[in-house]
């Protein structure tokens, strides 16, 4: 792992337009659906991160043709066969979205199996509604030499009960049931965005997925899929940061190729925060405010406000007036980033998965480590708002999630450098 840093000089107001990149939780889902058909699959408006890259690297270790036009958002992929059904375990131990290749291969070739895969540290993150989805679908599932072991010559629809709406649950059942014989219905099933566009370049590919985005998804298995074209969702995540990137540093962004409709908890907790909202068909500006008020926020599953987002809506709130509660409801362990801002001069005080905090405060750089992607990205915004200079150490995490964060906040007046060799990832 190359080691990252940034350093960043606060007290920039940013101002201007930034384009949003394609989504990185909707690009690994829609690439491993590309290895249910023999047929080529072409995906846009994927962004160019570590993450995609290892998880291209995976699907060509297992025998597919991944092509990348970097300078297109490009993804040619084809997976005509013979294709292994084991990923690499040193490349599964560094992400977990690896373990999306399960569902399509199980379906495709009968069999699959996978190491358990790695990931940010932010809590258990156990695979339970993934396997048993898979076993309700008629695979046996055997735990063999460190390896999840899954094999069915022939899964079968089922009515699939989540004990809870994972989203890699719901699209590794989504990429199996589609080529399993009969009706599935996913219950409980995951409704982020992510899932909507999985869901929209399957159909493209000849699936019959009705329901995506509600709790309830209807499958009718299909005996075989064709290629497609698809064009992924605009990041939500990235659109976030940025638009509490906006709010902190008393800037004033036009966030091009925003969806609204993806964030609506968040535009909306803005807004009573007392940040100026605009929104329009193709992009969404946020003004900072004078003054902010203090909130109560809860991060839960979508539409409600995104555990990716909790770090940053909580470095935001050491800027607003009053005493804000945070509730992260997602993950057990996803606080751990407050050591580090409060390094920054936060106050703030943390009970379980609650962090109280204590606003408005001034911010002072130092140095700081970045824990996971969200983690570091919250630490840039801190530092962005605080006076002289921070470093962010540890920052490849960013690389793993954000296109270009560095060039595209310099765009916008920030004073941000990356020391690193750009070619490093996750
Ligand atoms: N869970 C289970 N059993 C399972 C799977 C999950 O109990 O089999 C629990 C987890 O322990 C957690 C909750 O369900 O408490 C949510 O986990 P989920 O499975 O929904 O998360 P994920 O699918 O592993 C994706 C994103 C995360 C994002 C979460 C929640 C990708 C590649 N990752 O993870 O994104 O935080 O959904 O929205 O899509 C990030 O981008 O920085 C990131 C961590």
């Amino acid at each position: 792992m190359t080691q990252v840093s940034y350093l960043i000089d606060g007290g920039a107001r940013l101002h201007g337009a930034v384009p949003i990149s394609g989504g990185k939780n909707a690009a690994m889902p829609c690439m491993a659906a590309a290895l249910l058909t023999d047929a080529p699959c072409r995906i846009t408006n994927v962004p160019m991160i570590g993450d995609v890259r290892l998880f291209g690297a995976i699907l060509e270790d297992l025998g597919a043709d991944v092509t990348v036009d970097p300078a297109a958002n490009t993804l040619h992929l084809a997976a005509p066969g013979p294709l292994g059904d084991v990923p690499p375990d040193r490349l599964v131990a560094n992400q977990r979205a690896s373990f999306l290749v399960m569902g399509p291969l199980l379906a495709r070739l009968g069999r699959a199996a996978c190491s358990a895969p790695g990931g940010d540290g932010i809590g258990q993150r156990p695979l339970d509604v993934h396997l048993r989805g898979f076993a309700a679908l008629g695979a046996d599932i055997r735990e063999v030499g460190g390896r999840y072991v899954a094999s069915a010559p022939q899964l079968r629809g089922a009515r699939v009960v989540l004990d809870y709406p994972s989203v890699l649950g719901t699209e590794n059942l989504l990429l199996a049931a589609v080529l399993a014989a009969g009706h599935t219905t996913i219950v409980n099933a995951a409704a982020e965005p992510e899932i909507v566009c999985l869901a929209s370049m399957l159909t493209a590919m000849g699936a019959q997925v009705h329901g995506a985005g509600t709790h309830t998804i209807e499958i009718d298995g299909v005996p075989a899929l064709a290629g497609a074209d698809h064009r992924l969702i605009p990041d939500r995540i990235e659109t976030g940061t940025f638009a509490i990137a906006a709010a902190m540093t008393g800037g004033d962004l036009t966030l091009d190729g925003a969806q609204p409709r993806h964030l609506d908890a968040l535009f909306s907790k803005l807004a009573d925060i007392g940040v100026h909202i605009h929104e329009d068909e193709a992009a969404v500006r946020v003004a900072a405010a004078d003054r902010l008020n203090a909130s109560t926020i809860q991060a839960v599953p979508f539409p409600g406000l995104p555990t990716d987002l909790q770090a940053l809506m909580t470095t935001l709130l050491t800027q607003a007036d009053g005493v804000s509660v945070v509730h992260e409801r997602v993950f057990e362990s996803r606080l751990q980033y407050v050591g580090e801002l409060r390094k920054l001069g936060a106050r703030i005080h943390t009970a379980g998965s609650t962090a109280i905090v204590q606003g408005p405060t001034p911010l002072r750089g130092s140095t700081v480590r970045g824990l996971d992607i969200r983690a570091a990205a919250a630490l840039v915004v801190a530092a962005l708002a605080a006076s002289g200079r921070t470093e962010l150490r540890d920052a490849y995490h960013l690389d793993r999630g954000y296109e270009c964060l560095d060039r595209k906040l310099r765009a916008l007046g920030a004073s941000i450098e990356r020391i690193a060799p750009r070619e490093s990832s996750a």
